[in-house]
């Protein structure tokens, strides 16, 4: 299982301190293993349900919002030097980890996928931080899962939870209707 995943996340490979890639892989283990969905699902679900025809996988758009966290990052780092601080490796394995909890707020009804009632009762803002503190990730990774979507608007957002909250809108809203 380890494996495959480290096949459909190589961004793992980008975070830098072993101790946070290993943790932030259990998650995402642990995810799949408590989901209806299989990893093969990752690769050919729509991203969203809410889409009508979406083509675009889930594990693509996943992608490319981690990829363009470290883009916007990187851009940022080179361009405003030491007026900003950002922890790359924290970004990344909180990009990686915004939408871990969307494993769980599936269900399969007869052959068709549907919100389960975890996922109806629980966002997966909410589903994520548990999982996630479940693995021992730090406060500053609970804090971008906890804050990347709508229900973060009115907090206090870190930089790297600021990039990763564009990033992910960004590569979500042009397909929406
Ligand atoms: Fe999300």
């Amino acid at each position: 299982m380890r494996e495959k995943i480290r096949k459909i996340w190589p961004e793992l490979n980008w975070i830098k301190n072993e101790e946070l890639r290993e943790k932030t892989l259990d998650c995402w283990v642990y995810a799949i293993e408590n989901s209806v969905l299989t990893i093969e699902d990752l690769e050919t679900i729509p991203f969203s349900l809410l889409i009508k025809d979406c083509k675009v996988s889930f594990m693509n758009h996943k992608r490319t919002a981690v990829q363009l966290s470290a883009d916007i990052a990187k851009r940022m780092i080179e361009n405003f030097g030491n007026e900003i601080q950002i922890d790359m490796d924290l970004l990344i394995a909180g990009a990686i980890l915004i939408d871990v909890g969307k494993l769980v707020e599936y269900d399969k009804v007869n052959g068709e996928l549907t919100t389960s009632k975890t996922g109806k009762l629980l966002r997966h803002p909410f589903s994520g931080v548990a999982i996630a503190d479940r693995f021992g990730l730090p406060p500053e990774v609970l804090h971008m899962i906890a804050y990347h979507a709508k229900e973060g608007d009115l907090a206090k957002r870190t930089v790297e939870s600021i990039i990763i909250h564009h990033a992910d809108f960004v590569s979500f809203e042009p397909f929406k209707a």
